[in-house]
């Protein structure tokens, strides 16, 4: 079958999923991430990449410093709030319920809801056309006991149906039909239940 040229995208399969908080103090945040990476193995290091426009850029580009929390799926719905929803005008932590605990090492917190947490600090940043690409290294590594291995590491397998969130396409918002007022709704209802 004859393929189709389309826009170039970069169309990487699975595409992951998480949460990212960021800040130190009374000034924490949490918003969604898809493009992240892993990048280095000795010391790990992964990447991640935030447009300027983002308040949770200017936290990370300030303190050099963030937490990626690894969601189980059922977190999707967290995460297209928190993903939709900026900081400068709604209280995230207040509309979600969503609780935290210290980092080890870095200021921000980490996620409850999450099974898996990666302290980062930065070491790179490279300024990209609509991206700014943060390198870290991950300085401590958190996960629950059922999603290891035997080895102690992190195994996605062990967790039944997968751990992370994953989505099949890059995109940054929910998908067409977008409707803030309804997903508010929800989150609220997904709050009241936990
Ligand atoms: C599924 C999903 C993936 C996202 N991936 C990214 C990303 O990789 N980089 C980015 O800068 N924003 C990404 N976003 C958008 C931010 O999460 C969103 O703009 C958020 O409202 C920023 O919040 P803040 O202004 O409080 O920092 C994504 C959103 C969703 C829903």
């Amino acid at each position: 079958m004859n393929k189709l040229q389309l826009t170039p995208n970069t169309t990487l399969y699975p595409v992951p999923v998480v949460l990212v908080t960021c800040g130190a103090g009374d000034q924490v945040n949490i918003f969604t991430l898809n493009r992240i990476a892993s990048c280095n193995a000795e010391p790990p290091m992964l990447s991640i990449s935030v447009r300027p426009s983002r308040a949770s850029h200017d936290l990370i580009d300030q303190t050099g410093e963030f937490v990626v929390n690894i969601p189980w799926p059922n977190l999707e719905l967290v995460a297209d709030f928190v993903g939709t929803t900026t900081c400068r005008e709604v209280d995230k932590w207040q509309e979600t319920g969503l609780t935290t605990q210290p980092a080890v090492v870095v200021a921000a917190p980490m996620l409850d809801a999450c099974p898996v947490n990666l302290e980062c600090q930065v070491r790179h940043r490279l300024r990209l056309p609509s991206h700014s690409l943060f390198v870290a290294e991950v300085v401590a590594l958190h996960a629950l006991p059922d999603v290891l291995n035997g080895r102690q590491e992190v195994d996605f397998e062990q967790a039944g149906a997968g751990l992370a969130y994953r989505a099949g396409v890059v995109r940054e918002r929910p998908v067409d039909n977008f409707q803030p007022d309804a997903l508010r709704q929800q989150i609220h209802r997904w709050r009241d239940s936990q």
